[in-house]
């Protein structure tokens, strides 16, 4: 059972196979946090064994029952302003005689078997049944407001989310002004926390710092999840690393403002909590009307961030991401964006086409500068039809001419963008997110439509569904490329601007639900500049990311990295690019460059048609390589061995699902000359088990390769390798 509560106690036990969260009833009416961590079936109360300190604070709060001076030292489940609590808040409305304190108090719960979805948002689901929901209804008696703390424990899958609804059931009309999904607080201070921060083409670093008095905040304030920071962080033990140490993993199934936010109190307890970034949010609810948060996911470990990545990421590939191709085989593209960028004729594309299908690859994606006036990035974005001084014969012919080399057709899209120069803006010039009377500041010489306003997000429906059913297209790389500035909305009254940002995620996820359902054999890939919304709410609608603009073999290292501590290969999309390399102007041998690449979903980026025989040669071997293995990477466990942030070297070792198979990468970032051979120790392999290496026939028991290991060249430059080992 997933769920208990336990009447005696008022303790709700939320039980996975290896973890239990529990919540306890303090005085049967405030739910207090009791523990997160290594599964517990009994526990005494928290008051009974001291498990909440008593504040020494000379502050009265009426809200907190004797012996407790102040809710300040309780471990709150869910931390409302304004009752004595001087952490930050999960919650705070404004209520219309200017107050802005809410009492909560248990009402009642229920725990039922099943999930429902989230109105108008992605959320997790399971297909067989293994997932419990606890409803726990709490309420302000005095304002009449009512707050609905939900949790959906993924037994078999060691993850439990959590969501929040309010409704207003008073009489007048309130505004919220903060929600969290969840709040976590922690006994002990004694914390690391563990963010991924970036920036365009350098996305996904890694930073963990102690966390120390005060709050940190990790953010985003520009309309998207963002290159800046991730929907997604941990907060870990001191001595935790790869394999040791427990881990409270977070991540937010949103892609737009979000805050994630760590702090240590006097009293030396941690609050972490994620959600909607209360920054220039705030939501008008009238009389009757809900307001639902986005869902968190929740993962304990107490084996390090190897076990919370693992969890993360088969929960991500088979709770959060839909449709035919999320278990499917995905194909592999070639995109022509830097093989041509805006500098392209039909024939040139069918040249490459064919070199590409010579060499394996299943699908052509053409990327920016097909319709409209578009060759370059200062026009034509709404003007979605083709343009026909670049292919003649229309997107139809060109799908057809691609069909008859043997290849299937994609296309770049940015839906969600307008140019001030194209019919879509000169018709709808108040379709953009802006202020009137205001200059419209463009970022790549565009504006952003505003999904706020449901013309809009028909219009957008309509497009994309008239371009997908006319042609014969079975993959859309969905582009946003720019932040949000000057934000106002031309219908939204003054006093509900500040939800634009907001409704405007909510208009997105509605068009792409729509898409996703009307054209359920299309693979849509998701890309913002590169990584800048690659985040759970997307994943949910497209399985596949652009991972980074920067497609450098070297920096791909630290970006893949960080990526993969919370998100699978299956959804990182990965391409091998020319040299010198186009971001970053570094040479890097093609052999890396596939290496690199195969850790993902493999692309090629390059125009083949000048590729030399060699070359063509290695990549037809890459992509054979990656589909007789793909499925070890994207469906198997996934081992980081060596940190391209700590040292000069990388590796990943994925284990298949069969436990048949295991795929070593390794990587020289740096050599150096008569640098004694790097170790690389092996992890998860059956101690009296043999394996044997592919490449060179040697035979290695389990217990061998994970404690001494094997040994790979670091003298030079780039070296990369990928061994294969087999069970036999
Ligand atoms: C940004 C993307 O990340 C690139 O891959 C490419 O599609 C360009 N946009 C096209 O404008």
């Amino acid at each position: 059972m997933g769920i208990v509560f336990k009447e005696e106690t008022e303790q709700f036990y939320l039980s996975t196979v290896h973890t239990s969260y529990i919540i306890e009833l303090l005085a049967g009416k405030i739910p207090l946090h009791a523990y997160w961590g290594k599964r517990l079936d009994d526990m005494p109360p928290l008051i009974s064994w001291g498990g909440v300190a008593e504040s020494r604070l000379p502050i009265c709060d009426v809200n907190c029952p004797p012996p407790f001076q102040s809710s300040n030292s309780l471990p709150l489940e869910f931390p409302v302003y304004g009752t004595g609590d001087m952490r930050e808040p999960a919650f705070c409305v404004l209520y219309e005689n200017g107050s802005r304190v809410t009492v909560l108090e248990y009402c009642e719960h229920k725990i039922y078997t099943g999930k429902p979805h989230l109105p108008g948002l992605p959320s997790s689901y399971s297909e067989d049944g293994d997932v419990q929901t606890l409803e726990i209804v709490l309420a302000d008696h005095v304002t009449g407001l009512c707050v609905t703390l939900s949790y959906s424990v993924f037994e078999n899958k060691d993850v439990i989310t959590r969501s929040v609804r309010v409704k207003n059931n008073g009489a007048g009309t309130v505004r919220i002004e903060k929600l969290a999904s969840a709040s976590f607080d922690s006994y002990d201070a004694d914390f690391d926390v563990l963010h991924l921060h970036g920036d365009w083409a350098r996305e996904f670093h890694i930073e963990r710092r102690p966390v120390q008095y005060g709050v940190m905040h990790f953010d985003s304030k520009c309309g998207k999840s963002g290159h800046l920071a991730n929907p997604a962080a941990a907060v870990l033990e001191r001595n935790a690393d790869e394999t040791v140490g427990d881990v409270y993993g977070f991540g937010l199934i949103y892609s737009g403002n979000f805050d994630i936010s760590v702090e240590k109190n006097s009293l030396g307890s941690v609050r972490t909590m994620i959600g909607i970034n209360s920054f220039d949010f705030s939501w008008k609810l009238k009389h009757g009307e809900s307001f639902q948060s986005p869902e968190a996911v929740l993962v304990y470990s107490d084996s390090g961030l190897g076990t919370m990545s693992r969890r993360f990421h088969s929960f991500y590939r088979e709770n959060l991401c839909r449709g035919i191709y999320k278990n499917k085989e995905r194909p592999v593209l070639i995109n022509n964006w830097e093989a041509t960028y805006f500098d392209f004729t039909e024939s040139r594309l069918l040249d490459i086409a064919k070199a590409a299908k010579q060499i394996g690859i299943d699908m052509f994606v053409l990327d920016d500068g097909w319709f409209g006036k578009r060759n370059s990035a200062d026009s034509s974005l709404g003007d979605w039809f083709c343009n026909y001084k670049k292919l003649p014969d229309g997107l139809a012919g060109l799908g057809k001419k691609l069909s008859d080399v043997g290849l299937k057709f994609g296309i770049w899209m940015e839906p969600e963008m307008i140019s001030p120069d194209s019919d879509l803006y000169r018709n709808h010039p108040d379709w953009c997110i802006h202020i009137n009377g205001r200059n419209r500041n463009l970022s790549r010489n565009q504006l952003i439509l505003d999904l706020s306003r449901q013309d809009v997000c028909d219009y957008i429906t309509d497009t994309v569904s008239g371009i997908l059913s006319a042609e014969n297209i079975s993959y859309v790389k969905w582009d946003m490329n720019r932040c949000f500035s000057d934000i106002g909305s031309a219908l939204l009254p003054a006093d509900r601007q500040r939800e634009l940002p907001h409704r405007y995620v909510l208009g997105l996820y509605s068009i792409l639900e729509e898409l996703t359902l009307r054209f359920p054999y299309v693979l849509f890939e998701n890309c913002s500049s590169g990584g800048g919304r690659y985040d759970p709410g997307m994943l949910y609608y497209m399985p596949q990311t652009w991972c980074s603009d920067d497609s450098d073999a070297l920096e791909r290292m630290y970006i893949q990295y960080g990526a993969s501590l919370f998100y699978p290969a299956s959804t990182m999309g990965a391409h091998v690019s020319v040299c010198p390399n186009h971001q970053v102007g570094r040479t890097t041998p093609l052999k890396m460059r596939g290496d690199a690449a195969l850790l993902g979903v493999l692309g090629y980026e390059i125009d083949l048609s000048c590729s030399s025989r060699q070359e063509l040669e290695l990549m037809a071997q890459q992509i054979s390589f990656y589909k007789k293995y793909r499925n070890v990477t994207a469906r198997g466990d996934m081992y980081r061995l060596c940190s391209p942030f700590k040292e000069s070297f990388a590796a990943w070792q994925f284990i298949s699902d069969d436990s048949e198979t295991v795929l070593l990468f390794t990587f020289v970032l740096n050599g150096r000359p008569a640098e004694v051979p790097k170790r690389v120790t092996l992890q998860a392999l059956e101690l009296k088990e043999y394996y044997v290496n592919e490449n060179d026939n040697r035979r290695y028991s389990g217990e061998f390769l994970m404690n001494v290991g094997l040994t790979y060249r670091r003298d030079e430059d780039y070296i990369s390798n990928i061994t294969v080992l087999k069970k036999c």
